[in-house]
């Protein structure tokens, strides 16, 4: 009980990653801990994209790039504009984590939901195995973008939601947990 607290205060996002592949069987880890997310209805309406090619990855941070620039919100300008900054942080490895789309009289009814479940139970095997990772919400604008969004390959009616990037830390100094909150508790009893 102890140690899965430890696990979830200790992982932190990782922005700097070493050159180096994780191990296949690292990867399937990851990805059995995303596929046994809950979801709602049990849809499990999610679909993993593994990308391991570091020209495809760059391009995505390259067009990215370009729509981040477009934004109205400045803090996102400004990151695009930074040459050093790399929206899937250099990372060797991504998993975009797509969702079967609603529509008003099919189900699922909650797909982001459901991916968020599966990116944090990714996350935290990922922390399990000393395998670093972030979520990465800003691919947002690529994947608003149809003709990018054709490259997945992604089955009929899938919309990729969320990019996960996983790699050994390149960081050498200890992250501690990011302040909390306060007040964020109420007990109706
Ligand atoms: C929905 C969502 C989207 C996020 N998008 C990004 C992102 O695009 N780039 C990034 O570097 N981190 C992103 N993060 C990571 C957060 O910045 C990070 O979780 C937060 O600052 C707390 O730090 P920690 O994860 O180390 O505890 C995202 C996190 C969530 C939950």
């Amino acid at each position: 009980m102890n140690n899965l607290l430890d696990l979830i205060k200790n992982r932190r996002s990782i922005r700097k990653y070493m050159p180096d592949q994780i191990k296949d069987e690292e990867l399937n880890l990851i990805l059995e801990a995303g596929i046994f997310a809950p979801s709602g209805h049990n849809d499990q309406p999610w679909y993993f994209t593994v990308i391991q090619n570091k020209e495809v990855l760059d391009e995505i941070n390259i067009k990215s790039k370009e729509l981040m620039k477009k934004a109205s919100t400045d803090w996102i300008v400004k990151m695009a504009e930074n040459e050093k900054y790399h929206i899937l942080h250099n990372a060797p490895t991504v998993i975009i984590v797509s969702g079967l789309e609603t529509n008003n009289k099919e189900l699922p009814y909650c797909p982001m939901a459901d991916c968020s479940a599966a990116v944090q139970n990714m996350l935290l095997m990922a922390e399990s195995l000393g395998v670093a990772s972030c979520w990465v919400g800003l691919t947002t604008f690529i994947f608003e973008d149809e003709e990018e969004v054709k490259k997945l390959n992604l089955p009929e009616g899938y919309k990729p939601q969320f990019a996960v990037t996983l790699g050994y830390s390149a960081i050498t100094k200890e992250l501690k947990a990011l302040p909390r909150k306060e007040n964020v508790i109420n007990y109706i009893k």
